[in-house]
């Protein structure tokens, strides 16, 4: 483990030459066949965090998972970056899944919950704090700030995919039938797994799929 120990610019191109060599050896010809073109099927809409890797935790290789991540995992309909990708996703690369994935303990979701300043990111994780008080009954119902931390991760997932289906984008990809699921999930760092917090949101179950609120 190199936790205590930082990494120079040297150390990790050591490293990426390495791992070069290493996924050539093992499937000759890789890096030529990708340069060519990506058919991912998957977009992960995830969390900056680094204990949260998107292609890692779902076992995918490169040229098979579109990823985006930024802090909290927020999907806002006025942030170009997040839309862009997305439009890029369904209609061009036509991927097939959307995985919202947030995740416990996650610093961005807490600093809203307490109302801690941060900095510029006090804006960006502004929309968390609504999410809050939207549901003050509920998390005011829960034993513990742990618990009510837990839930806020969960229920910020739910207000992104909420978003994620107000878009354009969405409404298009399903007005001309093409193939398109969303996945709100939620990742532990104890434990390393993946929870699916719905079952999967597509044309014909989006109304009835995800919970009030
Ligand atoms: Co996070």
């Amino acid at each position: 483990m190199a936790l205590h120990n930082p990494l120079g610019i040297e150390d990790l191109l050591a490293r990426n030459a390495a791992w070069a060599r290493k996924m050539e050896a093992s499937t000759p010809g890789f890096f030529r066949s990708l340069a060519e073109q990506q058919t991912p099927k998957h977009l992960w809409i995830g969390c900056s965090d680094s204990r949260v890797p998107a292609n890692e935790i779902v076992g995918l290789q490169p040229g098979e998972l579109f990823v985006h991540r930024n802090v909290a995992n927020l999907v806002q309909l006025a942030d170009l970056n997040c839309l862009a990708v997305v439009q890029f996703a369904v209609d061009v690369l036509k991927i097939e899944h959307i995985i919202v994935c947030g995740h416990y303990g996650c610093s961005g979701v807490r600093a809203a919950f307490r109302g801690e300043r941060v900095g510029l990111a006090d804006h960006w994780i502004r929309p968390v704090r609504d999410i809050c008080q939207d549901h003050d009954h509920e998390l005011a119902a829960l034993g513990s700030d742990e618990r009510r931390l837990d839930r806020l991760c969960e229920l910020n997932v739910l207000r992104q995919v909420r978003n994620l289906l107000q878009t354009q984008i969405v409404h298009d990809a399903w007005a001309r039938r093409q193939k398109l699921a969303i996945h709100p999930v939620i990742y532990g760092l104890q434990d390393g797994l993946l929870r699916q917090l719905t079952p999967p949101i597509t044309e014909s179950n989006r109304a009835a799929a995800l919970p009030a609120g």
